[in-house]
């Protein structure tokens, strides 16, 4: 009997080394913990419990059978964070360079199934140089399974993906249909195909960093939420985000324990909207200032940085803050703004989370860019998403609210729940200076008489009381009261019920 239980252990061992201890070293060398590492710092502390340690590939072609390590490049199982249960993959780039075989997609769609059966996220942590190449459709084939996976789950339980390393090929597209991505600094790479291939067919040259590293994602192309300095921090911050998410979209997202007064008056926030109306300010001060702590998870800091997203808790439950910010293109709604505001949006409605936003926009963005680029359509996907959002929406109007920007930022008239402005809020068709030029044309040699109608203009329209006045505002309230008055709010909400019509699904402007 002993020698059984020896033989498991021995064998264990073996699963543990991967590649073996040259490769692992290779990996520490380039500053990459190993898979299982990863998991030690993801999950609670003894939780991980390993499943599929013994599976070996089936392949026999390039002299495959000679070399059959168990796990197969993929380390799978399940654990805890901050003890919610999460199921894990993590692929091992010292066996085949993390490649996808038939067996290592396998090992992914188990844990998955197990995920979406039991409702509870997958976190992926991908280090895989795509399709193994020695098996050919078969690994296609895995990975096809993976994406129906993928796309299965979505809206169902939370979907993170992690890269931290080189994912080509097949690996970067089951990352695209998760939820969210983060990538880690100067390790990690995402691209359809390389550097060597792009040089091939469009003789352009450019690095892997250039082409698919952690800044290209995060500011340029928006695939990444997140760019982290090292693996560690990545996956301190995944946890992070986990305690904000509800397991499954069959479960309230989790309350946590608060220390923050409910009803904190903030006195700075009566002077946070500068006297002069084209003078920024920073709209984050607000967010924190209103969240539990001042804890913010921001989503895609550095892209479309005129517009604002990310979770925070009031009285410790989970809210979405979708933000204008005054200090980026004077906040206006563009192409990237609205796109990433509106998948933000989507996440929060398929998982219950309520949505809190804070609106100043001066309008869309103009210009011949933006209209070729489809700023008609990507626009409308913001005001698609919050028109079909059933989750809690509150509103605070800080500012300028003005046009199709002031509809589309979860008004009234979108089912907005609770509206609410600040005394300095402007609900208008268009700024002051824009509407006279339209409607006094014929005065515009005369600048005194220019001057008194956009002074007859600011006083009819630059206050939240015209809309307040038809009940498209509920209550203009206090701005250092912000906090007490969307926490109640948010209460009060707890028990909302509102269905949309039956469908097979909408037809969003993809
Ligand atoms: C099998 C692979 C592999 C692969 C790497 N290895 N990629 N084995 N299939 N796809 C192996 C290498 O042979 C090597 O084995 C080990 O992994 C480490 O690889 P290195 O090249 O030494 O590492 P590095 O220099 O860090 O480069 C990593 C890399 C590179 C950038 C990922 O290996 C690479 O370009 N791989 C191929 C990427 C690719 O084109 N994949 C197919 C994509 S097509 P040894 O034994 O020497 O340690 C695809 C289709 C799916 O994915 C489409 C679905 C929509």
């Amino acid at each position: 009997m002993k020698e059984i239980l020896a033989e498991l252990e021995a064998r264990r061992e073996i699963a543990r080394k991967g590649g073996g201890e040259k490769r692992i070293a290779a990996q520490h060398a380039k500053g990459k913990l190993t898979a299982r590492e990863r998991i030690e710092v993801l999950l609670d502390e003894g939780s991980f419990e390993e499943y599929d340690t013994f599976v070996a590939h089936r392949c026999a072609d390039f002299g495959m059978q000679e070399s059959r390590p168990y796990g197969d490049g993929v380390v799978t199982g399940w654990g805890t964070i901050n003890g919610r249960l999460v199921y894990v993959f993590s692929q091992d780039f010292t066996v085949f360079g993390g490649s996808l075989s038939e067996t290592h997609a396998q090992k992914i769609c188990k844990i998955m199934d197990m995920a979406m059966r039991n409702g509870a996220p997958v976190i992926g942590l991908n280090d895989s140089g795509g399709a193994r190449i020695q098996e050919g459709v078969a690994s296609l084939a895995g990975y096809a399974e993976v994406f129906q996976r993928n796309i299965m789950a979505s809206g169902v339980i939370p979907q993170i993906s992690v890269i931290m390393g080189p994912c080509a090929g097949g690996a970067v597209y089951s990352p695209a249909m998760t939820d969210f991505i983060f990538m880690v600094r100067d390790s990690s790479y995402m691209f359809v195909t390389g550097p060597d291939v792009v040089k091939t067919v469009t003789n352009e040259v450019v690095t892997a960093e250039e082409l698919g590293g952690a800044k290209t994602h995060t500011t340029k192309s928006s695939v990444a939420d997140a760019a982290f300095e090292n693996d560690v921090e990545a996956l301190a911050e995944v946890r992070r985000l986990v305690d904000f998410l509800p397991l499954s979209n069959r479960e309230k997202p989790p309350v946590r324990p608060y220390y923050d007064d409910p009803a904190r008056i903030e006195p700075s926030l009566d002077t946070l909207v500068p006297e002069n109306p084209n003078k920024p300010y920073d709209m984050k001060e607000l967010i924190e200032k209103v969240a539990d702590e001042g804890d913010f998870f921001e989503i895609q800091k550095d892209f479309a940085k005129n517009i604002i997203t990310g979770f925070i808790r009031l009285e410790g439950s989970t809210v979405g803050v979708v933000a204008n910010q005054p200090m980026v293109l004077a906040g206006c709604l563009d192409i990237d703004s609205s796109r990433k505001a509106a998948r933000f949006v989507r996440f929060c409605d398929a998982f219950e989370i309520p949505i809190l936003t804070f609106v100043d926009v001066p309008g869309f963005l103009p210009g011949t860019a933006q209209e070729y680029g489809g700023v008609i359509k990507h626009g409308a996907k913001l005001l698609f998403a919050y028109g079909e959002a059933t989750v809690p929406k509150v509103t605070v109007i800080t500012r300028k609210a003005y046009g199709g920007a002031y509809d589309v930022m979860a008004s009234k008239h979108l089912r907005g729940d609770v509206n609410y402005a600040w005394p300095t809020a402007e609900i208008a068709v268009m700024g002051a200076k824009g509407a006279v030029e339209i409607l006094y044309r014929s005065e515009l040699g005369d600048p005194e008489k220019i001057a008194r109608r956009t002074k007859e203009y600011e006083d009819r329209f630059a206050n939240p009381f015209v809309a307040a006045e038809r009940g498209f505002i509920d209550e203009v309230i206090m701005p250092h009261s912000t906090r007490r008055r969307v926490a109640r709010a948010f209460k009060a909400l707890r028990g909302k019920k509102l269905e949309n019509p039956w469908k097979k699904h909408d037809n969003i402007p993809l």
